[in-house]
């Protein structure tokens, strides 16, 4: 049997989609069934790197959704909108979806599936985490019989690449993230990347997979490396850790509460994550009784999301080829978030931090450090002072695991000190 797909959008991913569909020789069979029909562009002038006849190219998305002919609707514009009126109007003249729209997805996830479920189409989106690296069909099918209590990802490129540079050469963020511009590795506008917010959108996709309920976006704590300096990479080194980006989404053992959260963390230089460098993603996802386990690859690019986005096309495909009609979803490739998550709220969330402080080198600085972070009950594990910025003591500080709320409490209780005159880093440690 045929099917019919309508691309929204031909940049890079779509363009890489398409090639894999216009050659199917020695790829798996069930590509052969699967046509393009039609493609959705924002300009019919635009030249293209691809060969494909020109009658099949449209400027109206809307009749592409619409069009009684297409099965599949392969969602690749990107954005909020029109991609989730485009995505719901699909849904709603019966075809199913494939998108790799992380910030719709993890938006608009619960309204989305609900008009899916109800129309009895399937909405599938792995390329939206981890480009060519399976992790979501993994969380729904071949690790389904966990119970799930960590995902912790490195799930942005461009940022992974910035702090492996700054790591590896020494270099400051502002010229890394410059050089990134120029190789095309970072975008010309690099916000959504180095504030962490397409890594929290990935994180709360995740999330709801793994642990079975709608996730509000906004319930992901963010940060992002737009702080992070030279020095903290070097003190990193000299403690023993690198600085990634990690994307954490923790179920406390026999409790509903999740926390949720993207931050750049010190993670010791023996862990899986620590190793992950350049463009590439991971995602370490643990669970009971799996044990651990770690997807490792290309997190973005043409080639490597479109074998995601073709996985997906042909993951419908396979469950329809006898009818195009499912009478009932299949439970393993559909999506029914339940209740709401409930989120800790970041004050209550149990961490190590390192902390560096630039002070005056006078008596008795270190122990009103100390007597600050006890009053909070804050313990330390290592109090170091190494080096000087022009006439200012550096005092960096690593504690045990501590709620963060009353770290934050004695961190204000510090900044009113007088020998303290910057507190210039705090970065969570894994
Ligand atoms: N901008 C993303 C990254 C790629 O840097 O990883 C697509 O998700």
């Amino acid at each position: 049997m045929a099917f019919k797909i309508g691309l929204l959008g031909l940049g890079t991913v779509g363009t890489g989609t398409a090639e894999i569909l216009l050659n199917p020789e020695g790829r798996h069979p069930l590509i052969q069934d699967i046509t393009i029909e039609q493609i959705g562009v924002k300009s019919l002038e635009k030249k293209r790197s691809i060969e494909l006849p020109t009658n099949i190219f449209t400027t109206d998305l809307e009749a592409i959704v619409t069009n009684p002919d297409i099965d599949i609707v392969v969602e690749l514009i990107g954005g909020l909108e029109p991609a989730r009126s485009l995505i719901l109007s699909a849904i709603e003249h019966g075809k199913h979806v494939v998108t790799a729209n992380k910030a719709v997805m993890a938006r608009f996830g619960p309204e989305i599936y609900e008009a899916a479920n109800n129309a009895k189409v399937y909405v599938l989106l792995e390329a939206a985490v981890g480009g060519g690296i399976p992790i979501v069909e993994p969380l729904k099918q071949s690790l389904g019989a966990n119970r799930f209590e960590n995902i912790i990802g490195i799930v942005n490129g461009t940022t992974n690449y910035i702090l492996t540079q700054m790591t590896q050469n020494g270099v400051d963020f502002e010229e890394v993230l410059k050089e990134a511009q120029a190789l095309g590795y970072a975008e010309a506008d690099p916000t959504a990347d180095v504030g962490g917010l397409d890594a929290a959108d990935k994180i709360a996709i995740l999330a709801s997979l793994a642990f079975g309920g709608k996730v509000k976006r906004e319930d992901v704590y963010c940060e992002g490396i737009t702080k992070i300096t030279s020095s903290d990479i070097s003190y990193a080194e000299k403690l023993g850790f690198v600085i990634k980006l990690l994307a954490i989404a923790h179920k406390v053992p026999d409790t509903e509460k999740l926390q949720l959260r993207v931050h750049p963390t010190f993670v010791p230089k023996s862990h899986p994550l620590a190793n992950i460098n350049g463009v590439n993603n991971a995602i370490l996802v643990e669970g009971q009784p799996l044990g651990q386990v770690m997807f490792y690859g290309p997190g973005a690019g043409s080639g490597p999301t479109a074998s995601a986005v073709v996985a997906d096309i042909m993951n419908i495909v396979g469950v329809l080829h006898s009818n195009k009609k499912a009478e009932n979803l299949d439970p393993l490739l559909s999506c029914s978030p339940q209740n709401y998550c409930v989120v800790t709220p970041i004050e209550d969330v149990y961490t190590r931090f390192y902390a560096r402080f630039l002070c005056a080198d006078v008596p008795g600085v270190i122990g009103h450090l100390g007597m600050a972070f006890g009053d909070h009950s804050v313990s330390l594990e290592s109090v170091v002072q190494i080096g000087f910025q022009e006439d200012l003591a550096e005092i960096v500080v690593v504690t045990h695991k501590v709620r963060e709320g009353n770290f934050r409490s004695a961190i204000e209780e510090i900044r009113s000190l007088n020998a303290i005159k910057n507190i210039p880093s705090i970065i969570r440690v894994l």
